[in-house]
């Protein structure tokens, strides 16, 4: 190997995983790929289809038909289905709200998985997920399970938007926790801690002091491998 290791980032919804695996990736000269996207980018061409998340059957046709490309940049990544740059379309609230519908399908998960897996071949990838540490890459050397209370996941989120999406905080908190709980509760790969992972409740912690310990973490692990 290239003496490089992969780091698995997961949890709900708003609790840091991207804007940490962002930095942590950029830190270490390491590739960042955004599993969610994925899910996002399908789910926006799905609702641009009119295809609902019950009619597995033509989400897995049409999913044939897409292509999704995440092209590292400045920001992080770049979206891109069937060439189409849907980077800011698919953080929508409409897209939130449905994506995890679209997530359940089993077929889907094959087919986004193995994509994830092709990216981390070589490694030296940070992804964030749901089911990266447990499904995606098990054999990833630095697992993270990362946690906020959902109040406190629900503000960060808030803080993001403006009030032209007009939602209210409680509103959001209510949304996330469904979305986790679909997530959570759902067959095939559902969001849950490894076994092997490191919990981190980021609750009361800056985004510095996240992204310094995982550091601090993957730094150790690299030297426990030479
Ligand atoms: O950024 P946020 O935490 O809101 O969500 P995301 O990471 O973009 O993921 C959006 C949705 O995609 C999640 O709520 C899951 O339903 C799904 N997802 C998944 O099922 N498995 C993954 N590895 C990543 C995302
Ligand atoms: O990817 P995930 O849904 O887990 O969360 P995120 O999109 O990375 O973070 C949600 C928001 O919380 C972002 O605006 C971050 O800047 C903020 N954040 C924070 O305030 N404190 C942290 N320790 C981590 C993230």
């Amino acid at each position: 190997h290239n003496g490089k290791i992969n780091i698995a980032i997961d949890g709900p919804a708003g609790a840091g995983k991207s804007t940490i695996a962002r930095m942590v990736a950029k830190r270490l000269g390491y590739v960042y790929v955004d599993s969610g996207a994925m899910y996002r980018a399908v789910t926006w061409h799905m609702l641009q289809l009119n295809i609902e998340p019950e009619n597995a059957e033509k989400v897995l046709q049409e999913a044939q038909n897409l292509v999704i490309e995440l092209i590292p940049d400045e920001q992080g990544q770049k979206v891109l289905a069937n060439g189409e740059d849907v980077t800011a379309d698919i953080r929508s609230l409409t897209v939130n709200r449905i994506v995890s519908r679209y997530a359940q399908i089993e077929g889907l998960r094959v087919k986004l998985a193995s994509l994830q897996r092709q990216m981390a071949l070589r490694k030296g990838v940070v992804m964030d997920g749901r089911d990266i540490g447990t499904h995606v890459l098990p054999d990833a050397e630095l697992k993270i399970f990362m946690t906020a209370t959902v109040q406190e996941r629900a503000r960060r989120r808030y803080a993001e938007m403006d009030a032209s999406e007009g939602i209210t905080l409680e509103q959001l908190e209510r949304e996330i926790a469904e979305r986790d709980q679909l997530d959570e509760q759902r067959e095939f790969s559902p969001l849950v801690c490894a076994e092997d992972a490191l919990v981190l409740d980021t609750t009361s912690m800056s985004i510095e002091q996240v992204s310094d310990h995982i550091l601090t973490l993957a730094h150790t692990t690299l030297a426990g491998r030479v």
